[in-house]
């Protein structure tokens, strides 16, 4: 492990880690916080993906799923769905939204790096806001665990962060804060790149922005990414 001026490489990345995971404990305590995803609404571009046909049911992971607004989508759409969340309140939200949706969804507390699905098991996993909030020394691992939970030709949805959505802190900052800050933004090349190591990036747009009676969750300051497994 290297030497910083604030630990061993190690000790940082524990640090990050430990203050997420107790943001994400304490985020979800007040259900009328004035957030944009605290609603039941849909992302735009999983609705889209869907009514296009683009991806079909079949079994699906949700991570970092919230409230289980995408995941009790998804299963209205007959997809087998697992979602899995940090935050032990956000998923007793999901439990009650998805029992008073009448849909059975397999809602996991815990962290997707302690609960890795099995390789080629997935019909389709998404990711929408999770990846921004991981910190720089999770991102391998992430693209990697990602990548082997698909099917061959199976896809992978994100929604992330633009630049000016995110903290603007450097990979560096995140370490000498402790903190990434809210999100970090990433640019579509950056996103290109790094997931185009991982599996066939089909498209990255920016989010339609939509109205709050639309039915749909929508923000400009985010991308929407759909990659495909090798
Ligand atoms: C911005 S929120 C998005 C929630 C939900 N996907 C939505 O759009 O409504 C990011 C979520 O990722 C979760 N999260 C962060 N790191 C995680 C990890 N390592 N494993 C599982 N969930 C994680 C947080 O607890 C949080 O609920």
């Amino acid at each position: 492990m290297n030497d910083h001026p604030l630990g061993t490489t190690l000790e940082l990345a524990n640090r990050v880690d430990s203050i997420e995971r107790l943001r994400w404990a304490k985020f979800y305590a007040d259900r009328k916080r004035p957030c944009p995803f605290f609603g039941s609404d849909p992302d735009d571009n999983l609705v889209e993906w869907v009514n296009a046909g683009r991806i079909v049911a079949g079994a699906a992971l949700d991570i970092g799923c919230g409230n289980g607004r995408n995941s009790i989508y998804l299963a209205s759409k007959h997809f087998s769905v697992q979602g899995i969340d940090l935050s032990e309140q956000a998923i007793a939200w999901a439990r009650e939204r998805a029992g008073a949706n009448q849909r059975t969804i397999d809602f996991v507390c815990g962290s997707i790096f302690d609960n890795v699905p099995k390789p080629h098991s997935l019909d389709f996993v998404y990711d929408s806001g999770c990846f921004h909030h991981l910190p720089p020394h999770h991102r391998r691992n992430y693209a990697e665990l990602v990548a082997s939970a698909l099917k061959p030709g199976a896809f992978f949805g994100l929604t992330c962060f633009a630049p000016e959505g995110g903290s603007g802190y450097t990979d560096e900052q995140v370490y000498e804060n402790g903190t990434i800050g809210g999100g970090l933004g990433y640019s579509d090349n950056w996103l290109h790149d790094f997931w185009g190591q991982h599996l066939e990036v089909a498209e990255i747009n920016r989010m339609n922005e939509t109205s709050a009676d639309s039915g749909r969750f929508g923000k400009s300051f985010l991308w929407v990414m759909l990659a495909r497994a090798r």
